[in-house]
Parts: structure tokens; C-alpha cells; sequence
């Protein structure tokens, strides 16, 4: 059985990294215009290293829950393609293979001059030079900001288009292109699940809700289990 996944920041919800729009949510905290944009970067380049700097060292410190552990379990057993918005690498850590981070990682950097991406754990400053191209102050995590266009979609909506199941985990389906992909899914006669803390109200065929580190586990063991 083929099996596409989305993923959003609910299934890291209980590995202490916030999600957005939840009571407390990233986006009551901070003016995403501010942080999560190209013109907010470019008014105030500082200001949005040092939040990136911040989700980044809790991500660090972040570990997977059962909800990452369980999906890393059936990648092995299964053919997925993991679809996921959330930037932290605890899929990776759970032992999830070849995520599709489509709105990138805290653990890349980008350079906004040449291009270059390469691996970068630690802060970030507007003094820090890109090693490729050498220019400084135009090193900036390799994260897609609101207006900027997602990465991998192709790979990940033909995952969908060709997916016997496709399973939306941990998120509100509020921001597109990913909220569009249940639509993708419905309309490729795709089978389609949501797993939430509260159902989205997104179009799915069944909706499981509960906590994603009780809820995912359990709808593993049953695919699993299903195999024989
Ligand atoms: N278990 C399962 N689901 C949960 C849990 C939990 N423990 N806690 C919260 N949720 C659900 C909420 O009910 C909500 O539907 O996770 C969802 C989180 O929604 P958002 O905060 O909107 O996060 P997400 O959907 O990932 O946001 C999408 O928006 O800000 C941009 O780029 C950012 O990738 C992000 C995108």
C-alpha cells in the first residue's frame, strides 16, 4: 500500500515545540509579517535571525514523541513518502528516511545572494559570511516564508496523485499549497485520513481525533497489523 503523509506542527506539539495558531500559538506571540517574510528579513534582518535562532535552539533540544517513532516504524515497512511543513528534523530523528521538507529546515542556511544551502546548527548573525559565494549579511535560514514558493511540490503532489492512502497528521490545513493536497488526493479517487488533536474541517474520508502521540501509533499498529 502506498502511503502519502502531510505533517505540521501538532505531531511536534507534544515534544514541547509550539504550533501556530493553537491558544499560545507562535503567530499569538509573534507578527509573522515581522519574522516569516522576505520583506520582514529585509527591514530587519537581525530581528528575524535572532526568532529563527530561537525556534532553532529549542528544536535542538526537542525529541521525537511515540507520533514520530510510530512513522519512522512504518517507513520501514511500508512505501510513504512523508510530506512534511514542520522545519524541526524530528521525523529524521524518529527514523523517518528522506523527508520532504517543504517549507525547508532551522537546520539549513541559504544564501540570499548566490543560492548556496548548506548544513548550519548554530545562531545565526547578519555578520556571518555564505562559504560559497563569500558575500556577508545574506545568510538566512533555508526556511520558505510566507509569498516564497514551497520546495518539492512536485515530488510531493505526484506522491499524493499516485498514493493509495493519503494521511493528514498535526495540522489546520490552513496555509496552501499544503492545504490544498486533500482536494489533490480527493480528486485522484485517493483515500484520505486526517489524525488531529481536533478535526480540521478539511474533506476527509474518516477523521481520527485525539493526540498525535496516542493516535498515530495506534493507526500504525493497525496498518501494520493490516500487512500480516
Ligand atoms: N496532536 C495532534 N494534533 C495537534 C496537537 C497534538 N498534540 N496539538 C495541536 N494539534 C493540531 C491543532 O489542532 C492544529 O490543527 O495541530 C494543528 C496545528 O495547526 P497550526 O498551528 O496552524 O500549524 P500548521 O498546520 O503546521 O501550520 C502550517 O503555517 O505558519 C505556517 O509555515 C508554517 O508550516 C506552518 C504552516
Amino acid at each position: 500500500m502506498r502511503i502519502a503523509i502531510l505533517t505540521g506542527a501538532g505531531i511536534s506539539a507534544e515534544s514541547g515545540l509550539g504550533t501556530f495558531r493553537d491558544k499560545d500559538g507562535l503567530w499569538t506571540q509573534f507578527d509573522l509579517a515581522e519574522v516569516a517574510t522576505p520583506e520582514g528579513y529585509g527591514r530587519n534582518p537581525a530581528k528575524v535571525l535572532d526568532f529563527y535562532n530561537m525556534r532553532r535552539a529549542n528544536a535542538r533540544d526537542a525529541k521525537p514523541n511515540a507520533a514520530h517513532h510510530a512513522l519512522g516504524r512504518l517507513c520501514d515497512t511500508h512505501d510513504v513518502t512523508l510530506i512534511t511543513q514542520n522545519i524541526d528534523d524530528l521525523h529524521e530523528q524518529g527514523g523517518a528516511k528522506d523527508a520532504l521538507h517543504i517549507h525547508g529546515s532551522l537546520f539549513e542556511a541559504l544564501c540570499a545572494a548566490c543560492g548556496h544551502v548548506w548544513p548550519h546548527r548554530d545562531d545565526m548573525s547578519v555578520r556571518d559570511v555564505c562559504p560559497d559565494c563569500g558575500t556577508a549579511g545574506t545568510v538566512r535560514p533555508n526556511i520558505v516564508w510566507f509569498g516564497e514558493i514551497p520546495y518539492l511540490m512536485d515530488e510531493a503532489v505526484a506522491a499524493i496523485r499516485t498514493a493509495d492512502l493519503f494521511v493528514s497528521i498535526g495540522t489546520s490545513g490552513t496555509v496552501y499549497p499544503a492545504a490544498g493536497f486533500v482536494e489533490i488526493a480527493q480528486e485522484a479517487g485517493v483515500g484520505t485520513l486526517e489524525l488531529n488533536l481536533e478535526a480540521s474541517g478539511g474533506r476527509f474520508d474518516e477523521v481520527r481525533e485525539g493526540a498525535a502521540s496516542v493516535i498515530v501509533p495506534k493507526w500504525v499498529d493497525d496498518v501494520v497489523s493490516a500487512k500480516g
